[in-house]
Formats: structure tokens, sequence, C-alpha cells
């Protein structure tokens, strides 16, 4: 009678540090109950739902499980970095590390159509998950962060942008601790199980990252530009106050360019615009109201330490009509 992918009416939301410590508790049972002495494989982004699955697992099943990060070259600043540094060093998993930026830049060169670039990087990441996975032996299970609303909304947000998803090897038994948790229940598990609060609270990331926030065909210097921006957007959110507030922030580097003057010289550089929006479901979206000295702050920032760029623009446009994104 009991459908696994579908939450129990009776099942308690998971909201205080007891709950969480009570479902870690259970899900490392039931972990190791599916698991038994068998070998686990885990894509792991850094975004929370993949990031408490590996804590999960790695208390669990610790030295049975091995992550796989794929660096596309698109992801924000300090990332990989940090998915290292946790997972790696201070939880000691074993961790592969892929920096396959130039694969994906060069795969990218020259094609500026949205759909095209996210099914080239969709594919990649496919490829280099297999190309990786295929040279490990005795993997018998699948390991994925999959969180309730992705299984309500077969056809929703990741289902509709993200292409393909992960292989769905046959030879693969799926492990998915998971599934039956809303977002906000990820982040009190993952705040349990010790991961960094930046890690826990991590805002939506698109599967291709930076990518579709570098419009048209992507350039290495304009993708800095998208880099260096974000960077300063989130520090100075973190400062104000804003970053637990706000749903989602970022920045997009448009591909054109307009006059300016720096240094007392005539500069011919690109915008960078700012994004910040809050929604319940990313159905539609309102325009955060950033206060005026936080924003003068930012664009001082952004227009004196990003090469490239002589401006700054507020998107104050709502979903509809403007999408979240804008590829
Ligand atoms: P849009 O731009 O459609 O975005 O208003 C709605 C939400 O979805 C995120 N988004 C993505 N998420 N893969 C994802 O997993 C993608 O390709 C993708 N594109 C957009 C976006 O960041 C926003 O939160």
């Amino acid at each position: 009678m009991n459908n696994p992918n579908m939450r129990p009416a009776d099942m308690a939301r998971i909201e205080t540090p007891a709950q969480a410590e009570a479902f870690i508790a259970q899900q490392v049972e039931a972990l190791r109950a599916q698991i038994g002495s068998g070998k686990v494989l885990l894509a792991l982004s850094g975004g929370v739902d993949s990031s408490v699955v590996a804590a999960l697992l790695i208390r669990a099943v610790g030295q049975q499980l091995t992550c796989i990060h794929v660096n596309h070259g698109l992801m924000r600043k300090g990332e990989s970095e940090q998915v290292i540094e946790v997972f790696q060093r201070q939880l000691g998993a074993n961790l592969i590390y892929i920096d396959a930026t130039d694969r994906f830049l060069n795969k990218l060169a020259g094609v500026a159509d949205p759909e095209t670039k996210r099914k080239i990087i969709g594919a990649e990441f496919i490829r280099v998950f297999e190309e990786e996975s295929a040279k490990l032996t005795g993997i018998s299970f699948l390991a994925q962060g999959t969180i309730y609303p992705d299984i309500l909304e077969s056809d929703g947000i990741k289902a509709h942008h993200n292409v393909g998803g992960l292989p769905k090897d046959v030879h693969f038994e799926l492990v998915e601790p998971v599934r039956l948790l809303f977002k906000d229940e990820v982040r009190v598990v993952g705040r349990a199980l010790g991961l960094p609060e930046d890690m826990v609270n991590r805002q939506p990331f698109p599967g291709p990252g930076l990518g579709v926030r570098c419009v048209g065909a992507i350039t290495r210097d304009r993708l800095a530009a998208v880099r260096e921006s974000d960077a300063i957007l989130r520090e100075e959110f973190a400062k104000a106050g804003l970053s637990g507030k706000v749903w989602q922030y970022f920045t997009i580097v448009p591909d054109f360019k307009s006059t300016g003057i720096k240094d007392g010289k005539r500069s011919f550089e690109w915008p960078v615009v700012l994004r910040a929006v809050n929604t319940r479901d990313a159905m539609s979206a309102t325009v955060e109201e950033v206060p005026w000295p936080v924003l003068l702050r930012i664009t001082d920032r952004i227009t004196h330490e990003v090469p490239g760029v002589n401006r700054v623009l507020y998107d104050l446009t709502p979903k509809p009509t403007g999408t979240i994104e804008w590829e």
C-alpha cells in the first residue's frame, strides 16, 4: 500500500534540530540496510540537495561512497574549492574532482542560442560523468538529490530546464534519501549534519550555472566579469543583511558594450545587470526593493573592481513579463 515516493499523511515537517537528528538516524539505518557492503556513486554539485545527500551517505556508509564533482567552468566564485574543502578535507570523503572547464568552454565557443547552450552543457555533463564513472569498478548504487517538489512536479522547473539529467543506467539502483523532503527541510537536515551555513542557505542555482548569465556566446573574459560581479553582489548582500531575506540574486553580463569614462579616458565596455527577486515557487516573482545606498555601493565596487565593466543597471522587471534568468 505504501508508495515509497509519496509523503505519508502523518509525516511531520522537519523544523527543529531534534527532528532533523531523528530523520538522520532513521536514514542512516535505512541507507545501511539498502546499500549493505555495496558501493555508491554521487554527482556532487555543491548545491544544497546533493551536499546533504553526500553528508548523509558519508555518515551511513563512509568510504563506500564515491563523489564526483564536475567543475564545468560555470560555477560561482569559490564554489568548487568549497566542495573540495568540506567534503574531501573536512569529511574525508572519496571525492573525484574533475576540472572540465576547457572542455565545456571549447564546446560552447561561438554558440549564442540559449537552448543550444543548455543542451551542450547538459550533454557534456553526462559525457564527463559517464567517462569518470566508467573508470570505477564495483559500483551498484547511484545516489541523487531528488527532493519532494521534483517528484510532485515532474514537469516542474528542474525537469523543464535541465536537459537529460543524469544517465539512468540500468545497472545502478537509485538511492534518494531526501526524496520526501521539501527544500526548507533539507536545509534543516544539512545544518544538523554540520554543513557550513553558506552551503545550507545557498540560493537556487541553475544547472547550466553562470552560462545562462553570460548572455549569448560565452567568452572567458565576459564569464570572468559575471563571476567577479556575482561575488561582489553576494558579499555586499551579506554585509547588508539581505542574503537570508532575498530569494535569489545574481548578476548578468549582456553581450554589448557602451561608452563610458574611466581614469579620464573614454572606455567602451560591458554593463553588469543586477537581479534580485522574491518568489514562492519560481513561477512568478517580484523584484526586491534593495536600499539605494546598497545599490550605490555595489555599483561603485563593480565598476572599479571588475575588468571590462563601466556601468551597472538594476533589472526592475517582475516575472511575468521577465523570467528570473535572462536566458
Ligand atoms: P526562470 O528563468 O525560468 O527561472 O524564471 C525559474 C527558476 O529556475 C532556475 N533555473 C534553472 N534551474 N536548471 C535549473 O536547475 C536550469 O537550467 C535553470 N534555468 C533556470 C532559475 O535560477 C530560477 O530559480
